[in-house]
């Protein structure tokens, strides 16, 4: 326990629980603002409180335009590699500045100006974070939304957040497939009640789609010729509590929350969790493998490094098969990356491909400090391979969409604490999370509850849901007054280490994707040779978690169970998107229920994983769940 001693991390967290104001005061001492708080945390503002309040700021500013002017305009702020197109490109901090100015000067052209939304619907190429930047800049509010999702996905979001404009781009591209984005997005503006006023489409040169005129128009035919004419914008003064941008998450119906983040807290955690958890520099070159469509991507390959003056890597690849299972070790080496963070999915699949790690010895990876896993619960055995491989402290950690940083993590630039396999270390400074019971009483060690952040949250955190306080509420606080509900479940050993479990709720998580089996079921029902269904997350060696659905048909349908099985797949497909990664659909005569009408999906999924399961005393008529099993057993699961 050596580690331990050495660690700063208890005096900080005791410092930033005890006087919250003086120590976020203090931590936003490393942001540039137009005008300071009046108040570090206005108990009386929003739903819960707001932080910063009265201050005035720009995240742009802060992620750009002060590093140009202390020094770092000729260092590299990102890093685009491509392995899908064969392309490596890098941009400075002063040719990021350059390029958002121009694109934030066409927005206003296009009437966008201050609380204003703009969807970004775009594959992981440079211009959506320079889209994400520009929209920052001139006060507008992002909204980017996943590329693999469907049309109606993106339709919902549109609905929801109106936005006055789209970035969108040609295609995206999957290993052996080119994904089209204009005829999705089409699809989706057709079916939204919201039109907006204009799209600005990248062409990128694998796919060159037509464009709508009146409405569309072309990335770098605007950017041309604002560069010629010397367009640029300056930044927008927007309030420390006004939202930078929405991103919308998995909720327990098929309709999404639209998270809200704030900027003032949002730079102030961002910029604290760099050096402090992450253990990076600025200067220094860091890797978050995710995609910008995702939390993850937000926070770390675009804000994050941005906002601390590091150079970020935005890679448009796969851990493995593009080329093969060497491709991370590739991207650490060739570009000096320190750390890197993906999900624990990603070194499930190298590790299938290359078990013994062959393909590490052919790079330098001298520079590389650290990995970080995230997303998904991070198992011992994935852990433990990585740690004997890469010979470096691999740290596991845990947050949400709606925290937007750590809820719980292993803050190596404070000093490392001892890693516990399983567990994502100790809460972050702001985080008081508790493990509780029903009633919201706190659990002894060792015992599992709900885990539960004591309000306040933290900055950076959701203020609220997007015009929806009533759902924020409803969804987050009124279970357990007084904290915020994570809907994940655990306990906390005798070391105050936090171990997250699952979720209370139907949402399963899919190779690090958050997806709700409700939004799926929604979906099967829609059938029409469909009477019943239930969608559950069954194990997945690769994965995590995959969905699984069960069909009761409607009584005197005839038609090949095979047939419709294959078009609820296609449908789900259709629908949510092939990010769902729904494959499997069995159809059974009839679904276990307790005698009021439940179905029993966690008895249920216990047979499909093949765990020990004891049958539900409410349970309606045991003889179903033989049933049930014997047909997992014909797909060959359970
Ligand atoms: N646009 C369009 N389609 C996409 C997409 C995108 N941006 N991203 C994924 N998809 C598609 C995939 O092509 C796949 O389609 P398929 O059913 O036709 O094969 C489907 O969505 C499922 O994707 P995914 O779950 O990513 O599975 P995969 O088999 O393509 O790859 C991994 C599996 C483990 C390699 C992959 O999930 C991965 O790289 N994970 C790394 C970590 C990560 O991204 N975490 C996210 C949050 S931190
Ligand atoms: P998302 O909002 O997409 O980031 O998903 C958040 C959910 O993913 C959490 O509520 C957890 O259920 C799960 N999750 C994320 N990170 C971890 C982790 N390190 N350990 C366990 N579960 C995690």
């Amino acid at each position: 326990m050596n580690a331990r001693k050495k660690s700063r991390y208890h005096d900080v967290y005791a410092r930033a629980m005890s006087d919250p104001e003086g120590f976020w005061a203090e931590a936003a001492t490393e942001i540039d603002w137009i005008k300071p708080a009046d108040k570090v945390f206005d108990a009386s503002q929003g739903v819960y409180g707001r932080w910063f309040a009265g201050a005035v700021v720009n995240t742009c500013y802060n992620a750009l335009d002060r590093h140009v002017a202390n020094g770092r305009a000729d260092q590299v702020a990102l890093i685009h590699d491509s392995p899908l197109t064969g392309s490596i490109a890098k941009f400075t901090y002063r040719q990021m500045l350059d390029e958002v100015k121009t694109l934030a000067a066409i927005m206003q052209e296009f009437g966008v100006t201050k609380g204003d939304r703009v969807i970004i619907y775009m594959p992981l190429v440079p211009e959506a974070v320079i889209g994400m930047l520009a929209c920052a800049r001139i006060g507008a509010v992002h909204s980017v939304v996943f590329g693999g999702f469907a049309a109606k996905e993106l339709a919902t979001r549109i609905d929801d957040a109106e936005p006055k404009l789209i970035l969108s781009a040609s295609c995206g591209i999957e290993p052996g497939r080119i994904v089209k984005y204009k005829p999705l997005l089409d699809e989706a503006i057709d079916l939204s009640k919201t039109k907006p006023s204009a799209c600005i489409v990248l062409q990128r040169p694998q796919e060159i789609c037509a464009l709508t005129p009146g409405r569309d128009h072309d990335w770098a035919e605007l950017r041309g010729k604002a560069v010629a004419a010397g367009k640029a914008a300056d930044c927008v003064p927007v309030a420390a509590t006004d939202p930078l941008y929405i991103l919308y998450t998995s909720g327990t119906t098929g309709i999404p929350k639209g998270v809200v983040r704030d900027n003032g807290g949002h730079l102030v955690a961002l910029k604290w969790s760099m050096f402090n958890l992450y253990g990076v520099k600025p200067g220094e070159v860091w890797w978050c493998g995710s995609d910008i469509g995702w939390v993850v991507g937000h926070s770390y390959i675009v804000y994050g490094p941005l906002i601390h003056g590091a150079t970020s890597i935005m890679y448009e690849g796969k851990p493995v098969g593009t080329p093969d299972a060497g491709a991370y070790w590739r991207v650490i080496a060739q570009h000096g990356a320190v750390a890197l963070f993906t999900a624990p999915t990603a070194f499930r699949a190298i590790k299938k491909e290359d078990p013994d790690g062959k393909l590490l010895a052919q790079y330098d990876l001298s520079k590389f400090r650290t990995l970080f896993l995230a997303g998904e619960r991070a198992d011992p055995p994935t852990v433990e391979w990585a740690e004997q491989q890469l010979k470096v402290p691999v740290i596991d950690h845990w947050w949400q969409t709606e925290t937007g940083w750590c809820i719980a993590g292993n803050p190596v630039g404070l000093g490392q604490l001892p890693v516990k396999h399983g567990s994502p270390t100790v809460p972050m400074p702001g985080y008081q999370v508790d493990v509780v019971d029903e009633a919201a009483r706190p659990v002894a060690a060792n015992t599992m509850g709900s885990i539960v952040i004591k309000l306040p949250m933290p900055p950076a955190c959701l203020p609220t849901l997007w015009n929806n306080d009533a759902r924020f509420k409803d969804a987050y606080l009124t279970e357990f007054p007084g904290y915020y509900k994570t809907s994940d479940a655990g306990f906390k050993d005798e070391d105050g280490y936090v171990f997250v479990m699952g979720r209370t709720d139907d949402i399963i998580n899919v190779a690090g994707h958050r997806l709700s089996t409700g939004g799926m079921e929604e979906v099967l029902a829609s059938h029409p040779d469909v009477a019943e269904c239930a969608v559950l997350g069954i194990k997945d060696e690769l994965k995590g978690e995959v969905p699984c659905g069960f069909l009761v048909l409607k009584a005197g349908v005839t038609r090949s169970q095979g047939d419709i099985e294959r078009e609820v797949v296609a449908l789900v497909r259709e629908k949510i998107g092939p990010v769902a990664a729904f494959k499997l659909a069995i159809t059974v005569g009839r679904l276990p229920k307790t005698r009021s009408g439940k179905i029993l999906r966690g008895t249920m999924k216990k047979i499909a994983d093949g765990d020990s399961w004891s049958m539900p005393a409410t349970i309606d008529d045991p003889a179903i769940l033989d049933e049930i099993g014997g047909a997992l057993k014909e797909r060959g699961v359970g």
